[in-house]
């Protein structure tokens, strides 16, 4: 078995006498030993927009999560291969809402709303969840966008129903002005609304999705922190619960957290509610502050961290043997449909 820097050497080679036929983008959520490979490294729209607009690499080898490899294929040209360096790499928050629920959902809500509802999805989901919001006049939203978008939704029909996470859909229309009782969670195992509400007076349908790891962010690690470091500013992802964010002093997308660390004062103090590879990384990178993590207990986004350095080489060694593995392809009916999500997103 090869060491770690025997690993790491071995990428190097490889990624040099691929030159830019292959491109390496990565999220902010990689492990710091894929991370050191990276040629890109951004949030899941900044990356699908770097690779689209890289049109010499034959191979872009995608570290991330599957939902974003199936943007990247989307959004590059036909002779492009994406490689997912673990196909076991998934979002456990995309996969709460497949495409069959999602219909029977649809038929039950327009049998109650008729034309009157508009779906949105957050780009954490699956290409074929992005292709039926593309096909019923809907959009993706980013966790930067999301205020643009869903307001723009609510200009355009009475109802909307917001994939696949309730937290950032709850937040958002929070931020908009949209009173919690305006809002109520579409349980997908139950296929119905959970709760008594009056469905004509609802003009948000939270999809009962969450992301397994902002989720554990709790209320009590707010209160704890502001006993014990009263000083220390909070700043959470909206991913995070309803609760958590609005106790937090500031929340906002990956970016926004990473923008704000970076324009903050030396010596202030930071607590901050997102996955720990980043937190950890933005410790290092910032020694003039103190950051911690808002729960230092919690895991890194375990999908995520399947791509590691022996996967990374595994798939790197499969292009120098010309049989890619990990290659991710959406059908084109669903990257058509899927693109019209994407692009009215783009366009709003
Ligand atoms: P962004 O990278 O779009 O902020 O999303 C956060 C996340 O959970 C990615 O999986
Ligand atoms: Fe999915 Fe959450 Fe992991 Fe992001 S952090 S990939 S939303 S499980």
């Amino acid at each position: 078995a090869l060491s770690q820097t025997q690993m790491a050497e071995r990428v190097w080679q490889i990624k040099e006498s691929f030159g830019n036929k292959l491109f390496l983008p990565a999220h902010h959520y990689q492990k710091d030993e894929v991370i050191q490979f990276a040629d890109a490294i951004g949030d899941s729209l900044q990356l699908a927009q770097i690779a689209a607009k890289n049109t010499q690499a034959d191979y872009i080898v995608f570290c991330g999560v599957h939902f974003m490899a199936e943007t990247a294929d989307m959004l590059t040209q036909p002779h492009q291969r994406v490689i997912l360096p673990d196909m076991r790499a998934g979002c456990t928050m995309a996969d709460m809402a497949n495409l069959i629920q999602l219909e029977r959902a649809w038929d039950k809500l327009e049998s109650q709303l008729g034309q009157t509802i508009l779906p949105l999805t957050y780009v954490n989901s699956t290409a074929e969840i992005k292709a039926f919001v593309g096909r019923h006049g809907g959009a993706t939203v980013t966790s930067s966008n999301a205020k643009r978008i869903l307001s723009w939704a609510l200009e355009q029909k009475q109802h909307v129903l917001f994939l696949p996470d309730q937290h950032l859909g709850r937040n958002t229309a929070f931020d908009l002005g949209i009173a919690l009782e305006q809002m109520a969670i579409f349980s997908p195992a139950q296929n119905q609304l959970l709760g008594e509400q009056d469905i004509s007076q609802l003009r948000i349908i939270l999809w009962q999705g969450h992301c397994s790891v902002h989720e554990k962010f709790t209320l009590e690690n707010i209160q704890n922190i502001r006993q014990s470091h009263p000083e220390t500013n909070i700043i959470v992802h909206p991913e995070c619960s309803h609760e958590v964010v609005v106790a937090a002093d500031f929340a906002g997308s990956t970016k926004y957290i990473i923008d704000v660390i970076n324009d903050a004062q030396p010596n202030t103090q930071w607590a901050i509610g997102t996955e720990m590879n980043l937190v950890n990384r933005l410790i290092a990178q910032h020694p003039d502050k103190q950051i911690c993590s808002l729960n230092p207990n919690l895991c890194p986004c375990l999908t995520m961290n399947r791509i590691d350095l022996p996967h990374l080489l595994f798939a790197l060694e499969s292009l120098v043997n010309r049989a890619p593995i990990g290659v991710i392809q959406v059908d084109e009916q669903t990257t058509t449909d899927a693109l019209t999500a994407l692009e009215r997103m783009l366009n709003i």
